[in-house]
């Protein structure tokens, strides 16, 4: 599958990627050799049934998790070559995803939950650029709450919110908001 732009940009790219867990009879192998492109400025969906590797997917593409073979590739940064500390710092400055259980800390406002990411980065978010999220996902009235006990629906607003909390974002967010996993510039 080829997803690059008109202009070639490529968000995310697996190159013969396989992912296996686990060892002897309990091994399983989630991806065996895929290759897939994610364009930049799209939305794409990853649809399959359950176990099918769709969240392994995600995981490997967000560099939240590392492959077994093959390549993955945020932009033009291979992320086989990085360090950890490299990693981390990729995924804090390039990289917005939405858990499927949002994982929000709940002792944190929505506004201190949207900001964290930034803050531990010792920055601040573009004013406009946070106004016009915030208002895109109709969160102003919510943004002192905590989401303990918060509807889905607002959780998801400030997991979403967060993932695109810094400037402008860079490339695509993985996205499980609504319990599949796609793959998209979000704004
Ligand atoms: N941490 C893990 N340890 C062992 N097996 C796992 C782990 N995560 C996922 N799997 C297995 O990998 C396969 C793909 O899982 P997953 O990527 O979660 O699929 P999907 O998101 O499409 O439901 C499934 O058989 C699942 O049981
Ligand atoms: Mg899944």
């Amino acid at each position: 599958m080829t997803g690059a732009d008109a202009d070639g940009r490529v968000a995310a790219r697996a190159v013969g990627v396989s992912r296996v867990y686990g060892e002897g009879e309990a091994q399983v192998r989630a991806l065996d050799g895929l290759s897939v492109e994610f364009p930049e400025g799209r939305f794409t969906a990853v649809m399959g049934p359950s176990g099918s590797g769709k969240s392994t997917l995600m995981h490997c593409l967000a560099g939240l998790d590392r492959v077994t073979s093959g390549e993955v590739w945020i932009g033009g940064t291979k992320l086989g070559d990085l360090s950890e500390r490299q990693l981390t710092l990729l995924r804090r400055e390039q990289v917005g995803f939405i858990f499927q259980a949002y994982n929000l800390l709940p002792t944190l406002t929505a506004a201190e939950n949207i900001g964290l990411p930034l803050a531990i980065a010792g920055k601040k978010p573009e004013p406009a650029w946070y106004d016009r999220v915030i208002d895109a996902v109709g969160l102003r009235p919510r943004l002192g709450h905590r989401p303990t006990g918060s509807p889905t629906t607002r959780a998801c607003r400030s997991g979403t919110r967060r993932s695109t909390r810094r400037t402008r974002p860079a490339r695509s967010t993985g996205c499980w908001r609504c319990s599949t996993s796609c793959w998209h510039s979000p704004w």
